[in-house]
């Protein structure tokens, strides 16, 4: 079976056709980062706009690459929710006019599953498992009990571990998105010389909270001396945040694996998804913490983490493949908790 898929919830316009045998036959993928830099975060309407001017043409890019027509899709994915409501229509609006004319199954793929699934597009991954999910907008942990079936043990109180990463990078002038140019800084930095909180750690559930570690960062940051010692300064700081926000994911995950080991008989693997699961340094604390857990960690390569089309084509092949279709009708949703 071949599925389109088709991704605008955000700030990235794609498109991209995935087969039943897990291979990505086109993809096409237009990052708006450039136009949101000046505004330090996504510009609702910036988006929406820019969307509509590229989609027609990195659908039609990712179906030449595929070497197919519409006749021969068996569906066509779309990332109905959550996010920008007006980028979700252009997607969704584009992905309806395909199906009804070319006459193949819709489907609605929820953007947090397209992420939840994206692993199982490049690994084995078999249910029941520990999701731990962290993007820009979201920061959860869920139990993946089957397509469609999910479980959240806890999310964030207030920010997400992405929009965190996000944040340090705008206080220290490191530019928009954050995660990679921060992950680049921390390299060169000691992680010791500030200290930083770790909100929740230790406590009871599984919620996160990330604002009391963006204001520590913060006001560290305004004590720089704008000269040429700042380099180093902010390379720590860098490396601090990062490593505080390994001690909060492992201490999170820590404490979830227990419900999940008690609701999920036979559940053996650690998945880690989301924009922020593109970040090395976090895979590898995660990567000890499965093994001291007896679990495996698995996690998607860096361009499955961060926003793109083919988890959606995806999902939406796990869905087609269960007979989860969706009318015409469907409305795309700003919010939508995954389950
Ligand atoms: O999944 P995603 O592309 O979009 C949302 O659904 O939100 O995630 C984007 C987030 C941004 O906050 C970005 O800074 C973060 O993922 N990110 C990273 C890294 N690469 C992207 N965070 C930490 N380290 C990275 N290497
Ligand atoms: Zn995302």
């Amino acid at each position: 079976m071949i599925v389109l898929g088709i991704e605008t919830s955000c700030d990235e316009t794609a498109a991209a056709v995935v087969d039943s045998d897990r291979h990505v036959l086109g993809e096409a993928l237009l990052s708006q980062a450039e136009e949101h830099r000046p505004y330090g975060g996504v510009v609702p309407e910036i988006a929406a706009r820019s969307h509509l001017d590229h989609i027609d043409r990195l659908v039609a890019t990712a179906m030449d690459q595929a070497g197919i027509g519409y006749d021969d899709l068996d569906g066509v994915a779309v990332t109905a929710g959550p996010g920008l409501i007006g980028g979700l229509i252009v997607g969704v609006m584009c992905a309806k006019a395909i199906a009804l004319a070319a006459g193949k199954p819709f489907l609605a793929v929820n953007h947090l599953e397209g992420h939840a699934l994206s692993v199982r597009l490049v690994e084995d991954v078999e249910f029941p498992y520990l999701l731990l999910l962290i993007s820009g907008g979201h920061c959860q942990l869920v139990i993946v009990e089957e397509v469609g079936r999910y479980h959240r043990l806890g999310t964030t109180l207030d920010d997400a571990a992405g929009e965190a990463f996000d944040k340090t990078a705008k206080v220290l002038g490191l530019g928009y998105p954050g995660g990679p140019a921060v992950e680049a800084k921390a390299h060169k930095g000691d992680a010791g010389r500030f200290d930083l909180p770790r909100p929740l750690a230790g406590r009871e559930g599984c919620d996160f909270s990330f604002s009391g570690l963006k204001t520590a960062v913060r006001r560290i940051a305004d004590g720089f001396p704008p000269d040429e010692t700042r380099p180093q300064d902010v390379a720590d700081l860098c490396a601090g945040f990062q490593a505080a926000v390994g001690d909060v994911l492992v201490d999170r995950c820590r404490h979830a694996i227990k419900p999940f080991r008690l609701c999920s008989e036979g559940g053996k693997s650690l998945v880690f998804a989301g924009g922020v699961a593109a970040n090395e340094y976090l895979c590898g604390r995660l990567e000890m913490l499965a093994g001291e857990e007896g679990l495996l960690l698995f996690y998607p390569p860096p361009q499955l983490c961060t926003d793109n089309a083919a988890m959606i084509a995806w999902a939406g092949m796990e869905r087609l493949q269960r007979d989860m279709t969706d009318g015409l009708d469907f409305a795309p949703r700003p919010r939508w908790p995954l389950g």
